[in-house]
C-alpha cells in the first residue's frame, strides 16, 4: 500500500513534487486542530513548519505515524520525547534556513537603526519627515550576540563586515571557537551592559524562555536596540514594552512572538519597533532547501533506511 505523507503547512512545490512521485501526498491546515487530528490517523509521515503543534495528542492520534519532519530548524513545536516514546522518528532541516534567518536579523537591526519601516510608512501616507528619522550608524558599535550557534555565527560574521565590536553570550561554546570568529565571550550581564545592539539567536527551551526579562533589561546600556528573530518570548514582551516606554531601549526588531499568528500587541504601538510576521525562513532558497531536505529524510525513514543529520 502507498504510504501517506500528510503536509500540514506550506512546503516548497519542488519538495511536494518529489514526495508525490512515491507517496500519497495529502494536505491539511495544521492550525486547524480538528482537521489535523482527523487526518493524522491515516498518515505514515507528517511534515510541519512552526505553526503546527505536534504534541502528545496529535502523536497519539497518529497511530500509523513513523516520522514527523520539521521543515526548518526549531523543534519547540514538536514533542520529541512523546514521539520517541511512540517509536516515531523526528527529523528537521537544521541548516536549511540559517542564512535567511541571519539575514533577517541583520535586516531588522538596520531597519531599527535607521527607522526604515516607519519612515517608509509615513512617507507613503503623505508625510515627508526627514528630521524625525535621524538614526545611528552601526560601525564602531558593540553588538551582543546571545546564542553563538549556527545562526548566531552567520550573523556575527556578517556584522563584523560593518566594523562592529562583537561580544557573545553562550555558555556552551568554547572561548577559543569564539575567538577564532573574532568574538569575545562574556557573561549575559556584561553583554547587556556593553552592547549597543543585542541580537538573540537561541532555541526556545525552558531555560531560554524569558532569558531577557525585566531584571536583564534593567542592566542594559541606555539606548540599546534589540533584535529577536529566533523565538517569541526569549525577550519577555511585557518587559520589553516597559523598557521601550521608559526609553532605556531605543528600538526593537521582532520577527517572532509568544503567540503566533498575532495581529495586535502593545509592542506594535511603538514607532521605534519594527515587526515582521515570522519571516526569518521565508525566502525561496530556504524553503527549497528545507522542503528538499525533509522530503529526503521522510523517504529514507519510510524506506526503513538510516536518516543522517541533514
Ligand atoms: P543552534 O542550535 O545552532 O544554536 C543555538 C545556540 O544557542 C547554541 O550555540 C547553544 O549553545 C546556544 N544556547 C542554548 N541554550 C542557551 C542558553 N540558555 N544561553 C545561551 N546560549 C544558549 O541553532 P540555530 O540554527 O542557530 O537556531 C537558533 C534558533 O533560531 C532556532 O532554534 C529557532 O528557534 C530560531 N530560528 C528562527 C527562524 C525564523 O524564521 N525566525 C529561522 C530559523 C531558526
Ligand atoms: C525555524 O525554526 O526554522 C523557523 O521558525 C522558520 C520556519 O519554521 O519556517
Amino acid at each position: 500500500m502507498t504510504s501517506v505523507v500528510l503536509i500540514a503547512e506550506e512546503l516548497a512545490p519542488s519538495a511536494i513534487d518529489v514526495l508525490a512521485y512515491d507517496y500519497d501526498v495529502r494536505q491539511v491546515d495544521g492550525t486547524d486542530r480538528a482537521a489535523l487530528l482527523a487526518q493524522v490517523g491515516q498518515a505514515d509521515a507528517l511534515i510541519v513548519r512552526s505553526a503546527t503543534q505536534v504534541d502528545a495528542e496529535v502523536l497519539a492520534a497518529g497511530e500509523t505515524l513513523r516520522v514527523v519532519a520539521r521543515a526548518g530548524v526549531g523543534l519547540d513545536n514538536v514533542d520529541v520525547r512523546a514521539a520517541t516514546a511512540r517509536g516515531v522518528l523526528v527529523v528537521n532541516a537544521p541548516t536549511s534556513n540559517i542564512v535567511s534567518a541571519a539575514e533577517q536579523a541583520i535586516a531588522l537591526l538596520l531597519a531599527v537603526a535607521r527607522h526604515t519601516a516607519t519612515a517608509s510608512a509615513t512617507l507613503k501616507s503623505g508625510r515627508w519627515q526627514r528630521s524625525r528619522y535621524v538614526g545611528v550608524e552601526v560601525q564602531g558599535k558593540t553588538v551582543g550576540v546571545v546564542g553563538l550557534g549556527r545562526i548566531g555565527v552567520l550573523f556575527a560574521q556578517r556584522m563584523a563586515a560593518f566594523g562592529t565590536r562583537l561580544i557573545a553570550y553562550d555558555p556552551y561554546i568554547q572561548p577559543a571557537r569564539a575567538a577564532q570568529l573574532g568574538v569575545r565571550l562574556v557573561g549575559l550581564d556584561e553583554l547587556l551592559r556593553e552592547s549597543d545592539f543585542v541580537s538573540v539567536h537561541l532555541p526556545r527551551t525552558p531555560e531560554t524562555v524569558g532569558l531577557i526579562g525585566e531584571k536583564e533589561l534593567a542592566l542594559v546600556k541606555p539606548g540599546v536596540r534589540i533584535v529577536n528573530a529566533a523565538r517569541g518570548g526569549l525577550v519577555d514582551e511585557d518587559a520589553l514594552a516597559a523598557a521601550l516606554r521608559d526609553g532605556r531601549v531605543a528600538g526593537a526588531g521582532l520577527d517572532v512572538f509568544v503567540t503566533e499568528p498575532i495581529t495586535e500587541s502593545p509592542l506594535f504601538g511603538f514607532d521605534n519597533v519594527v515587526v515582521t510576521p515570522h519571516l526569518g525562513a521565508s525566502t525561496a532558497e530556504a524553503q527549497d532547501k528545507a522542503g528538499l531536505s525533509v522530503a529526503r529524510s521522510v523517504k529514507l525513514a519510510l524506506d526503513g533506511e538510516f536518516v543522517p543529520d541533514a
